[in-house]
This record gives structure tokens, C-alpha cells and sequence, in this order.
């Protein structure tokens, strides 16, 4: 199979996969980590198919939606990349892309023996930017009714520095949702591309979070 014929494969089978996904985790979240991670790549020196593969499955089973469970995104990907008949290092690549992209896992202790390629670093970039801005905050606020928080309650204050293990059991509102994570994001960028995108979406938060309070408070 060519690249391209790889890359189709892959997108059908993610959208059968995703056909039932909250709305924030959906196929068209896929596709726009798709599609960022093609723009970041243009200026980094990656191997184009494993993070176009890497991209396409990170979600394939996210562990929020597996009570938990951590195992079954990696797994499903080397499944399904089996499948396609590729030899054994770009799918172990790619199956070590779908574990470790993941924010939380930046959060764990064992940062020495993780496993980290430039290849990861542009993925994460891409489905970083997909949780900031617009889209992130339209996210976030989904995720939150999906798992029916509150919106803000100025009686529970933000955990900035959690550890992984706490971080997976938050149950805050959503609010909290943007100290804990959405805001840390633009200086945790790894790439050029990254960097410049993550700017404006970032400024937007800001702007978005000054308007909420505003409103919360009667001031408008
Ligand atoms: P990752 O899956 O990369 O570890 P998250 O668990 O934070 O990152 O989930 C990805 C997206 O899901 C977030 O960017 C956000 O839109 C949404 N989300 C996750 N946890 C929460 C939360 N506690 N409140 C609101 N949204 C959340
Ligand atoms: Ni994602």
C-alpha cells in the first residue's frame, strides 16, 4: 500500500471507531489534530506517515471514556496497524505515540524513562492547540455536561499542580478545567508552529474568562 492508500485505511477505520464519541472527542476532533499536525510537521524533520497514523489513532480509545483504562488505545491501534501489513518499528512508534500523548501523562513522575520522539512532540502540539481557543472552550464546557459539573462554583478553587493519579479523578467544574490545564498549555508547546498557533488561542481563553466573570458578577 502507498502512504496515501495507509493514511484512507486508517481514517475509515477512526471514523467507525469514533461513530458514538462525546462530541469533543469525536472524528472531527481527529481530523483537526490531522489536520495541525500536518501544519506543524511542514517545518519539523518527521517521519510524515507515523505521525499522520500517530495523529489519527491518539483517541482511538481514550481512557476517560475506559474507566480508566490505559491499555486498550495502544492496544487497539497495534491491532488495526497490524492490519495494514507495516513493518515492526514505524507501528511501534505510532503505538507509543497513542500512549504518551496524552496531557496527564506529562503530569506523571517518571519523566526520565518516558518515551519521547519529535515525531510524539508534533502530535501532542497538534491535540494540544484542539483543546485551547474556541474549540477548546466548546469542548470543555461538552466534556463537563457530558459528565454533568458544574459550570463554575467560586466555593471550589482550581488545583493547579496536581499529580496524575488526582488529575484523572477531578471532578471540578469546568471552569477549573482552564487553570488546571487549558491555560498551562501555550508555554508547554514543543514546536515552532505550535508556539505561534497556541498564541492567539491562548489570548482567547483570557478574553473569554474576563467576559465570564463579568457576566457571574452582575457587571455588564
Ligand atoms: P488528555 O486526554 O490529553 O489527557 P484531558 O484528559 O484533559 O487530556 O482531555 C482532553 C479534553 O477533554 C480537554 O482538553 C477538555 O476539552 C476535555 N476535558 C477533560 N477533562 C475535563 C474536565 N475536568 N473538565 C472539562 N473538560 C475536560
Ligand atoms: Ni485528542
Amino acid at each position: 500500500m502507498t502512504d496515501a492508500e495507509l493514511v484512507e485505511k486508517t481514517i475509515d477505520f477512526i471514523k467507525e471507531t469514533l461513530e458514538n464519541a462525546e462530541g469533543g472527542h469525536d472524528w472531527y476532533h481527529t481530523q483537526r489534530v490531522f489536520k495541525n499536525t500536518l501544519l506543524i510537521a511542514k517545518d519539523e524533520e518527521v517521519d510524515v506517515l507515523v505521525v499522520s497514523l500517530g495523529a489519527l489513532l491518539h483517541d482511538v480509545a481514550d481512557a476517560k471514556f475506559h474507566k480508566g483504562d490505559e491499555r486498550i488505545g495502544p492496544r487497539k491501534a497495534r491491532k488495526f496497524l497490524k492490519t495494514l501489513g507495516l513493518p515492526k518499528k514505524p507501528i511501534s512508534h505510532v503505538v507509543n505515540i497513542v500512549k504518551h500523548c496524552s496531557f496527564k501523562n506529562s503530569l506523571s513522575k517518571h519523566k526520565k524513562k518516558r518515551f519521547n520522539s519529535r515525531e510524539l512532540q508534533v502530535v501532542q502540539d497538534a491535540d494540544r492547540l484542539d483543546a485551547m481557543g474556541a474549540i477548546g472552550i466548546a469542548r470543555a464546557f461538552n466534556y463537563g455536561g457530558f459528565r454533568n459539573r458544574p459550570l463554575y462554583d467560586p466555593e471550589i478553587p482550581p488545583k493547579p499542580n496536581m499529580s496524575k493519579k488526582e488529575y484523572k479523578q477531578a471532578k471540578g467544574p469546568t471552569i477549573n478545567h482552564f487553570y488546571e490545564k487549558l491555560l498551562l498549555l501555550r508555554d508547554r508547546m514543543q514546536t515552532k508552529t505550535g508556539k505561534r498557533l497556541a498564541e492567539e488561542r491562548h489570548q482567547f481563553m483570557l478574553n473569554y474568562l474576563e467576559q465570564f466573570y463579568k457576566e457571574w458578577n452582575g457587571r455588564i
